[in-house]
């Protein structure tokens, strides 16, 4: 694997694989020593053109547990506000010298464009473009939901025949569409519910069944429930009549939360708007997952980082049973 672009193009074995390198990360998160050698001497470029903290931060906790060098790089108060194109920051990254460029932009296929225009030779990772994907989210979903529903450590397995009702604004999702993309190559039937004006105009020719009630879905007993945010800053209309409205129809409050079934879990990509597409106590309650998906989301980060700059040689150990370091920097 050169760059992680969408998991529309990510293969089983690769996204597996993913998963199961993530496992051996979350091992190490464990230990009291939370840090690996793996990428001393490499650099990774955190380049946000659109806000972040729990992407930004997370893929720079990831890069040094891994020892590498990390340069965070946000738009705003760059030269980027003075009109410099993505083209001349890229090459101005090249020039010292990055190895893999975490990038975050609201032009769908930004990343794209970074990794196949020979500007750069860095591996690119995509922390969210647009609405168009927004693959390390969906890994972390993944891997918390084959956490939760086959137990720890259980590597090699997919999600065959898990249940997932994805739920809310889609429409300007990328998180839902890596999500449908993984989750489909992974085994798993996805319903999307929400109300039609955040259904995009396309959503009947991807890998999943589309509800409008989410009484119906809670009713149907899914394994997951994934809970969207009403994006507001990319709405320049109307989508629904009021935000009272919207809690009512396709929020999930208590009512709600108290019909799903008793192993199934909440899950909600941040940042949550509490009241609106989730209540509090949907939040908070046992059942939710999402301070465990921040938690994931630093194991599945540094895999990615090492699958692209190790030469995604899985042959290295990672680790053993007595947890001791080898030469090359992996832990055996
Ligand atoms: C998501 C994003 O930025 O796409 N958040 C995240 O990465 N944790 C979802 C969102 O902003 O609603």
């Amino acid at each position: 694997m050169r760059h992680l672009l969408s998991t529309k193009t990510l293969s089983r074995e690769d996204a597996i694989t993913l998963l199961d390198v993530a496992e051996d990360m979350a091992d190490v998160q464990d230990r009291e020593v939370k840090k690996l050698p793996t990428l001393r001497g490499k650099t990774v470029v955190n380049l946000f053109f659109e806000d972040s903290t729990r992407t930004r931060i997370s893929f720079e906790a990831a890069a040094k547990r891994l020892s590498a060098d990390v340069i965070n790089f946000s738009a705003k108060g760059s030269s980027v506000s003075k009109g410099e194109s993505l083209k001349d920051t890229a090459q101005t990254l090249a020039a010292m010298g990055a190895d893999a460029v975490v990038v975050r932009h609201s032009a769908s296929g930004a990343p794209q464009t970074l990794a196949t225009s020979g500007w750069i030779d860095a591996g690119v990772l995509n922390a969210g473009d647009g609405t168009h994907e927004h693959p390390t989210q969906a890994l972390l979903d993944a891997f918390t939901m084959r956490r939760r529903l086959h137990g720890r450590g259980s590597r090699g397995h997919d999600l065959d025949g898990v249940t997932v009702t994805i739920v809310g604004d889609i429409l300007h999702s990328r998180v839902a569409r890596s999500n449908v993309w993984l989750l489909q190559t992974l085994g798993a039937q996805v319903t999307l519910v929400a109300p039609p004006t955040l259904l995009p105009v396309d959503v009947s020719s991807w890998p999943a069944a589309i509800g409008y009630d989410l009484d119906a879905a809670i009713d149907a007993g899914p394994d997951v429930v994934m809970m969207l945010r009403i994006q507001g800053e990319r709405m320049h209309a109307a989508y629904f009549p009021s935000e009272r409205e919207y809690a009512r129809r396709w929020g999930l409050d208590d009512e709600r939360l108290g019909r799903l079934g008793a192993d199934s879990i909440v899950m909600h990509p941040g940042p949550m708007n509490r009241g609106l597409e989730i209540s509090a106590a949907a939040a908070d309650s046992p059942r939710s997952t999402v301070r465990e998906q921040v938690a994931n989301g630093v194991s599945v980060r540094m895999a990615a980082l090492y699958l692209l700059l190790s030469g995604g040689d899985r042959t290295t150990p990672m680790t053993t049973s007595d947890g001791q370091m080898t030469s090359d920097g992996g832990v055996r």
